[in-house]
């Protein structure tokens, strides 16, 4: 239903967020949408990068006098750097020397560096890393935006913390509103609700700065009041575990995707991880005794937070650089270093909030379906009086 793409290179001139599937009527804010982009450049351990980018959308189609038409979104994010870039990233044919190729011969462990120099044919990773660069989640958060916007007309609320970084996690479990509170919060470093594990993870980034290495780590996403009844065990592919497990996955340098206490239930009986049942009667409503199935059974949503987390590993550019073979002359050298992050976990944690929130509202779009918003609110709100009544 709700068709996403993204275009651009890390260095380009801009990125670009195409979005189409979005009912006509629902209000767009550019400040939210800019605001988001913001959250994504913040945190401990960034680059250099984050100081000259101040990102900001345009929208270019699809939205006229504060409001969705029903056509398809473009959305554009100017790279401030650009003008440092045009000759190296030039569209035109470039008469090629060493100033203005920027070439990178000596891939980067773990970067797409070889794999995609080999597969496209190129001598030079320049044509593959500027586009497998993580910069592209800024046109992911942008379109995300204008999905959580849908999902809060229709009363569903994301917002992430950060619950591990290198070895040190938090320990106990946080509430709806402190997560709510700590992902808004500008000025939080990590934005990890427990203060004193904070400042350990600092610590652990503090000492690969030093080192010259970088560290993973681990954030959790949760979408608060979600309807019962989204995605379907009918099948593969609708199953919305699966989507989301994909739509996670798929960010720069996530390696695992995990939905409610699904690690640790590997290791548990059957009796200590599924959430008991009950029903409330004066409330007319069914509950259930804890959510470690993190809001999904069967691939359908249950009523209860959707809880889902990224695991993040360590970047792969290293300033204390890697051993790898120069593609040219195939002989060891040290991997390239660029400007780089070391700790990228609240970054991460806001393109995971835009990939759920584009996956959920794509699911909202296929149950209550509608070109307009009132059409879709119609069809939702018949809907929660069928649940109300089940
Ligand atoms: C927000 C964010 C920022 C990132 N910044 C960098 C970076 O500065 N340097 C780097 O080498 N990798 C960075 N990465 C990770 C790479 O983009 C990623 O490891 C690479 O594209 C290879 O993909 P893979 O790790 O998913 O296999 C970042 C990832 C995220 C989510």
């Amino acid at each position: 239903m709700l068709h996403f793409y993204t275009a651009g290179e890390s260095h380009g001139q801009a990125l670009l967020a195409f979005l189409s599937g979005l009912p006509a009527g629902v209000p767009i804010d550019i400040e939210f949408i800019n605001r988001e982009l913001h959250r994504r450049q913040l945190g401990y351990g960034r680059g250099g990068r984050q100081k000259i980018e101040k990102d900001r959308a345009e929208i270019f189609a699809g939205v006229r006098h504060g409001q969705t038409i029903g056509a398809p979104i473009a959305l554009r994010i100017e790279n401030r750097d650009w003008q440092n870039w045009e000759k190296i990233l030039a569209v035109e044919a470039y008469p090629e020397d060493d100033s203005t190729a920027k070439k990178l011969v000596a891939p980067r462990p773990g970067h797409a560096d070889l794999a995609g120099s080999q597969k496209f044919n190129f001598h030079d990773a320049r044509y593959i890393l500027e586009r497998a660069s993580a910069r592209e989640t800024a046109a992911r958060v942008a379109a995300g935006a204008l999905a959580k916007t849908l999902l809060r007309e229709l009363g569903t609320e994301i917002a992430s913390h950060t619950i591990q970084v290198g070895h040190t996690r938090i320990e106990r479990a946080a509430s709806w509103e402190e997560i709510l509170a700590i992902s808004n919060d500008m000025e939080s470093p990590l934005r990890c609700v427990d203060a004193a594990a904070q400042e350990k993870m600092k610590g652990e980034v503090d000492a690969v700065l030093k080192a010259g290495d970088t560290v993973g780590g681990v954030f959790e996403i949760v979408a608060h009041s979600v309807p019962v009844g989204l995605g379907s065990h009918a099948q593969w592919d609708e199953k919305l575990d699966g989507r989301i497990a994909q739509a996670v996955m798929s960010i720069q340098a996530v390696k695992g995707v995990e939905i409610g206490a699904g690690i640790m239930a590997a290791g548990s009986l059957g009796s200590e991880v599924q959430d008991e049942i009950s029903y409330d009667k004066s409330a007319k409503k069914f509950a259930r005794s804890s959510n470690r199935a993190g809001g999904l059974e069967g691939g359908i949503t249950n009523g209860e937070d959707l809880v889902v987390r990224g695991y993040l590993k360590p970047i792969s550019t290293l300033r204390r650089a890697l051993r790898t073979a120069d593609m040219v002359t195939k002989e060891p050298v040290q991997a390239a270093y660029e400007r780089s992050d070391w700790c990228v976990v609240p970054a991460g944690a806001v393109a995971g909030e835009a990939m759920v929130a584009l996956v959920l509202a794509d699911a909202f779009l296929q149950k209550f379906g509608g070109d307009s918003l009132t059409e879709m609110r119609r069809n939702f709100e018949g809907y929660a009086r069928q649940i109300h009544d089940f």
